[in-house]
């Protein structure tokens, strides 16, 4: 992307929200009682989602100056170039097009960029993921004694692992017969725990790095081949020849990169090897074949379902004016709350247990993408930019950190998700438990809107010397996501949701949202360090103080 980042601080728009900033008074009960229909004024809908935004901290003008401001950073353009496949991923030189993955067959016109037919390129990859998903679920494709494959591991770290155990936990009930368990530390107690009481014969290992070059992936793989190895030796199932052993690899060994070359040469066959692009990043991937796992789970429809979902969503938020768009208001309204009124957080509290990844799927969407310093352009950004994501599935929250939320001095604005058809619809006697869940969801948005007033306490014949820590301020912001059942099609429009709203965010921020250079300088200094923790002096003696102090400690007590 050539163009400049337009300075969201400079615009009319900016310096309007500040002056409405500084007369703002948040007042939500006040707002509710005088407005009957603030609730369906600022509730939006996106295919399947249900969004109320009446919880917020805004009124109209709020809105209005919000829109504006997408207006005047230009983000309209910013959406049509990365659907374009413009190279808005300035550092890398890349287009950005995870929007492009979910396509339906025969789009019209046929995306090309940089001369390549993407559309083709993603139906043919995405063919040879259900035709494999089709031949490991059925039994087809078999093991090196020939049994079919029971378990399938993924080994991935980051994107090319948090999407797909996020979605197979969210999908868990349209798991088949074949279970799928996940690999990501390089603590080698990850790989030694995953693969216990593990049939070799019936176990397919899916190494998932978009490089190929990540040392905890590489790693964790040569630790499974070597696992593999054993146990089939052991078992009598090869007889540890090395023709033997690259034959359990052909059978137990697929992956899923960009680069296929280093596939090969980690001796897995490139006909077992299923590729994607650079211009998928690795937390918008989950996706593209590194969804393999996934696929496999839940088979091949359920896949496609998924990407349908995904698309409604992109469908959405490339054509909806931004009054009526979600991810824009969604994004718009974190921009407010971390410029504009001092967030410094965001906690994403989903009540359904089987979005229990929910929230470290999005840290790394939202802060690998957001969590940046300098505008695409190179020069300082020129506010605050990236939020803190985090949370936990109620009711678990309410129980733990819930207090600071309702009565702690810091504004933590909070996205509260539900379905309305739960997987599981338990009674407990007479009580329907979902609803049971359900009306804590409802109680909780309502007490952090409205709160509870020192005389409502008092009412309560509450002592008074108790009443003030019995008070809650209200006025604490949360959005209501509800969706009919958390099927893959609204799984596909929650995560494409967040991907967009991620993408406004940077937008009005000036970020490119699609690198992460803040993680190399660790990596490096981990290859750096790594000898002067087996014992080598010279590089010991190199490092600062503190870490040669760490260092002697583990080197003393190993
Ligand atoms: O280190 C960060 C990162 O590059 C992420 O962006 C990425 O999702 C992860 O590592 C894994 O990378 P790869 O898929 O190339 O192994």
């Amino acid at each position: 992307m050539s163009t400049s980042p337009i300075d969201a601080t400079t615009t009319a728009a900016w310096r309007a929200l500040s002056e409405h900033r500084d007369a703002f008074r948040g007042d939500l009960r006040g707002w509710f009682a005088a407005d009957p229909q603030r609730a369906e004024r600022l509730t939006r809908t996106a295919g399947d989602l249900h969004v109320d935004l009446s919880k917020n901290l805004l009124t109209d003008e709020t809105l209005e100056l919000l829109v504006r401001l997408a207006d005047e950073v230009g983000l309209r353009g910013r959406v049509d170039a990365m659907f374009a496949g413009e190279h808005i991923n300035t550092t890398e030189d890349r287009a950005v097009l995870h929007t492009a993955l979910r396509r339906p067959a025969g789009a019209e016109p046929a995306l090309v960029v940089d001369g390549q037919d993407v559309d083709a390129d993603v139906q043919e990859v995405l063919a040879q993921v259900a035709e494999f998903a089709e031949k490991v679920r059925t039994g087809e494709w078999r093991g090196v004694t020939g049994a079919p494959v029971k378990t399938v591991v993924n080994i991935g770290i980051g994107g090319s692992d948090l999407g797909p155990v996020m979605a197979y936990e969210a999908l868990k009930p349209y798991v088949g017969d074949i279970e799928v368990r996940f690999v990501s530390n390089i603590d080698p107690t990850d790989v030694a725990e995953t693969t216990a009481g593990l049939d070799p014969t019936t176990t397919l290992f899916i190494v998932a790095s978009k490089t190929f070059t990540t040392l905890e992936t590489l790693t964790n793989a040569r630790l499974a081949r070597e696992w593999l190895w054993e146990t089939l030796t052991a078992a009598g199932a090869i007889d540890g020849s090395e023709a033997s052993r690259a034959d359990a690899v052909a059978h137990h060994f697929v992956a899923v990169s960009t680069a296929l070359d280093k596939v090969e040469a980690f001796g897995i066959d490139p006909a077992n090897a299923f590729g994607f692009w650079d211009w998928v990043g690795g937390r918008y991937s989950v996706d593209s074949a590194i969804g393999l796992a996934l696929a496999i789970a839940i088979g091949p429809d359920a896949f496609g379902e998924l990407l349908e979902g995904f698309h409604t969503m992109d469908e959405h938020f490339r054509t909806t004016p931004f009054e009526q768009n979600v991810p824009a208001l969604m994004g718009l309204l974190n921009v407010w709350y971390v410029n504009f009124l001092d967030a410094h957080s965001h906690a994403v509290l989903p009540y359904a247990q089987h979005l229990h990844r929910f929230a470290a799927y999005l840290q790394q969407l939202t802060m690998e993408s957001n969590g940046k310093s300098v505008r695409w352009d190179g020069s300082p950004v020129t506010s605050q930019t990236g939020e803190i994501f985090w949370g936990e599935p109620g009711t678990n929250g309410q129980h733990a950190f819930y207090q600071l939320i309702h009565q702690g001095t810091r504004l933590v604005p909070a996205d509260f998700i539900a379905v309305a058809t739960p997987a599981h619809p338990l009674r407990d006697g007479e009580a329907d438990v979902h609803e049971l869940f359900l009306s804590n969801f409802f109680a909780q948005t309502k007490a952090l809107a409205f709160g509870k007033t020192a005389d409502e306490v008092r009412t309560e014949g509450t002592p008074e010397a108790i009443v003030p820590a019995r008070v809650f301020s209200g006025n604490r912001p949360t959005t209501s996501i509800m969706a009919p059942a958390l099927t893959p099609a609204v799984l596909g429009q929650l995560v494409a949701l967040y991907e967009h709203i991620t993408f406004v965010q940077g937008i009005v921020w000036g970020i490119n949202s699609f690198d992460q250079w803040g993680v190399e300088l660790g990596k490096k200094l981990a290859m750096e360090i790594a000898p002067a923790i087996s014992g080598d002096d010279e590089a010991l003696a190199a490092q600062d103080a503190s870490t040669k102090g760490l260092i002697e400690y583990y080197r003393a007590h190993r």
